[in-house]
């Protein structure tokens, strides 16, 4: 097993999330050799000598082999990602705005640099839906995908339907709980669900579409009416991401609020957990549930891109790369 010094962008909640779970697995040989950060004045759970404030010190640190990225800014996050590819150093990020942003970009610094770029963490957090699509289905196998991929919407749900919280308070929680995102309407907009159902769409499908080409409907659109009739008629109110391949061979994908009643498996993903269906030909629906947002569930995904990488693991995005015909419907992804 390859021995990895780490390069890590950003120390919020899953950054010393990573910090704690590479402290209790030591069979794993990556330690974080430098850790950069933007915030002078921030008090950090460990000391001074972990940190700097200047990227060059782990760009041109020759023992650094991994950069994890895990800051919240996409465009700044984009530029540490291009420069680290260009320069042979292997990637892990769990950005899932910049990676939907810049997919086709990414993409072919990968195939130009040969260096890899490892994303399990951006979608559905602890559930390694990434993996699977890629590794486990053929191509034309999978009819379908749809399910619940935002952890703080399923969590302000949740807590608004079950414990009568009220849409601030549920929403105060998830961001004290380190759920949200730095800017909530990215989480309640639906816009975080899209990003993530562009990654799905691209390791399903291998189909590669860009965020304004989605309809994203949030839970923000949610009134007192819908909650009123999802009570009397005991249906849960769920954000669901999904995306299907019509009769046609055209490709619908769009996030939208759903009633959900208590015959789907969605019903009972409740909280933080996150919940994917697929279907596929031969094995009919398969149903993955797990954490989908929060410190030790999402850096548990960024541990297991990182121990790909110390088994040399090469990626290689075998659905994007095969797929060439496909186009999405019209009918159904409407612009917004
Ligand atoms: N804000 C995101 C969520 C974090 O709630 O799902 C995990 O991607």
């Amino acid at each position: 097993r390859k021995k990895l010094n780490i390069g890590l962008f950003g120390f919020g909640c899953v950054g010393f999330g990573l910090y704690e779970v590479l402290q209790k697995t030591p069979g794993l040989k990556a330690n974080i050799k430098n850790i950069c950060v933007k915030d002078k004045d921030k008090k950090r759970e460990i000391g001074a000598e972990n940190f700097t404030f200047n990227k060059e010190d782990i760009f041109n640190d020759p023992e650094i082999n991994v950069i994890v990225e895990l800051i919240d800014d996409a465009e700044a996050a984009y530029e540490i990602v291009t420069r680290a590819l260009k320069s042979g150093k292997a990637v892990v990020s769990a950005n899932k705005k910049m990676i939907a942003e810049h997919f086709e970009e990414l993409l072919e610094l990968q195939r130009e640099y040969q260096v890899p770029l490892l994303y399990e963490a951006a979608c559905c957090a602890s559930i390694p839906i990434i993996r699977n699509l890629e590794e486990y289905y053929d191509n034309d196998l999978l009819e379908s995908i749809q399910g619940i991929v935002n952890g703080s919407t399923n969590y302000i749900l949740t807590k608004t339907f079950k414990d009568n919280l009220s849409y601030e308070e549920a929403l105060k929680e998830a961001q004290d709980k380190g759920f949200a995102e730095s800017n909530p309407i990215l989480d309640t907009g639906g816009f975080d669900a899209k990003y993530k159902l562009l990654i799905l769409l691209a390791h399903s499908f291998g189909y590669i579409a860009k965020p304004d080409d989605l309809l994203n409907i949030g839970i923000n659109s949610i009134g007192g009416l819908e909650l009123k009739y999802a009570r009397e008629k005991g249906l849960k109110i769920k954000l669901v991401a999904q995306a299907f391949k019509n009769a046609d061979g055209t490709i619908s994908a769009f996030v939208i609020p759903k009633f959900i009643d208590s015959e789907d498996r969605l019903f009972n993903v409740d909280d933080v957990f996150n919940g994917v269906i697929t279907k596929t030909s031969f094995a009919d629906e398969q149903f993955f549930v797990g954490k989908g947002a929060g410190a030790h569930p999402t850096a548990s995904a960024v541990l297991s891109d990182i121990s790909a990488l110390s088994y040399d693991y090469q990626y290689e995005y075998k659905k994007i790369a095969q797929q060439e015909n496909l186009s999405l419907s019209d009918d159904v992804n409407l612009k917004v």
